[in-house]
């Protein structure tokens, strides 16, 4: 399958007092289509300014100064704001870790459905509504009508993000962007929402870019990760490979702080801290954090470079990752 979604180089900046925050810089990805990419990296990798930067959403001062990003071979970096209306919402949805956090407090679920169906779909009221109950039992919520009469405060965190998830393929979108969808919610509900996700993409062919910090979940449903560390994508393989063969010490490392992960929801278990992107590591970023590092980690930037035709990492030690870090 072609990809449907190609980033090259992306660069984005966040300007401040002591010179730019180079929070992505050169950031390479690619996501073909129908497959489920999951994105992962500790937190302030740069997970969310990425899928921000696909929608076009990041506010001053940040700033995309590079590269490009190829929806379907037009590059959304060369579209005016008019021009991008027809990909944000229609030919991309996004859902976001806090639905709650999303929907307008005031308004009835209902209203909000509506409003986004006459928007995106460009329906009348009466559709608007049926295609709102169509989509809202699609997501799997069962009393639809109730749903839709409800206000947010109403919802349950898990039935909350299913009315964001049901709000993002309005405009039936190609791709959807989930940034940490399930973060906040329990367990249980968890794995619904996944599973939700990995019907869906079935269903209506989607293709989804999967950010989560959960590598349990990854395992679960996702083709392929990209694994993100200090703004730059250091493995990009399919799932079982980088789970079984990481080619990568990060990766590596993540995998090894995996049991402690689960206990505390977070990837923090690693020694050291993610570089201050204002004067990033020379040489290779991890190089001050990674087990392997020799001389040339910190003369030389490494590239992201195919090892296998689908498998890609950015270390100067790659072949050697597997027998070093006992992981293969
Ligand atoms: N609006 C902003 N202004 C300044 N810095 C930001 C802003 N948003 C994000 N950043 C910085 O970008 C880095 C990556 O953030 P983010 O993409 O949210 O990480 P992740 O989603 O991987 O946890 C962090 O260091 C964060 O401080
Ligand atoms: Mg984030």
């Amino acid at each position: 399958m072609p990809d449907l979604l190609r980033i090259e180089g992306l660069k984005t900046y966040f300007e401040g007092p002591g010179g730019p925050v180079r929070v992505l810089d050169g950031l390479d990805l690619a996501v073909a289509q129908g497959q489920i990419l999951g994105l992962v990296g500790e937190s302030g990798s740069g997970k969310s300014v990425t899928a921000l930067s696909v929608m076009r959403l990041i506010r001053p001062p940040g700033r995309i100064v590079g590269g490009r990003i190829l929806f379907d071979g037009t590059d959304l970096l060369q579209l005016s704001e008019v021009g991008m209306r027809a990909f944000r919402g229609r030919r991309m949805g996004m859902i976001f870790q806090d639905p709650r956090g999303y929907l307008n407090p005031v308004m009835r679920v209902g209203m909000v459905m509506a409003e986004v169906f006459r928007t995106h779909a460009g329906v009348g009221r009466r559709e608007a509504k049926e295609r709102s109950l169509e989509m809202l039992r699609r997501v799997g919520l069962p009393a639809p009508e109730r749903v839709l009469r409800a206000y947010p405060h109403e919802l349950s965190g898990g039935m909350a993000q299913r009315v964001m998830i049901a709000l993002a393929l309005a405009g039936e979108p190609r791709l959807l962007i989930a940034d940490e969808p399930t973060t906040a919610l329990d367990v249980t509900v968890q794995a619904q929402i996944i599973r939700l996700l990995a019907d869906l993409r079935r269903d209506l062919d989607l293709t989804v870019i999967l950010i989560t910090h959960n590598l349990s979940v990854v395992a679960e449903v996702c083709d392929e990760v990209a694994v993100m560390y200090a703004g730059q994508v250091v493995e990009l393989a399919p799932a079982y490979q980088v789970f079984e063969r990481s080619r990568h010490p990060y990766t590596v490392s993540l995998l090894r702080a995996r049991p402690s992960a689960v206990r505390s929801r977070d990837l923090a278990a690693i020694p050291g801290h993610i570089p201050n992107l204002r004067r990033p590591p020379l040489g290779c970023r991890f190089q001050p954090r990674c087990f392997m590092a020799g001389p040339r980690c910190a003369a030389e930037v490494p590239a992201l470079r195919h090892l296998e035709a689908d498998h890609l990492s950015r270390c100067h030690y790659a072949e050697e990752v597997g027998e070093r870090s006992g992981v293969a």
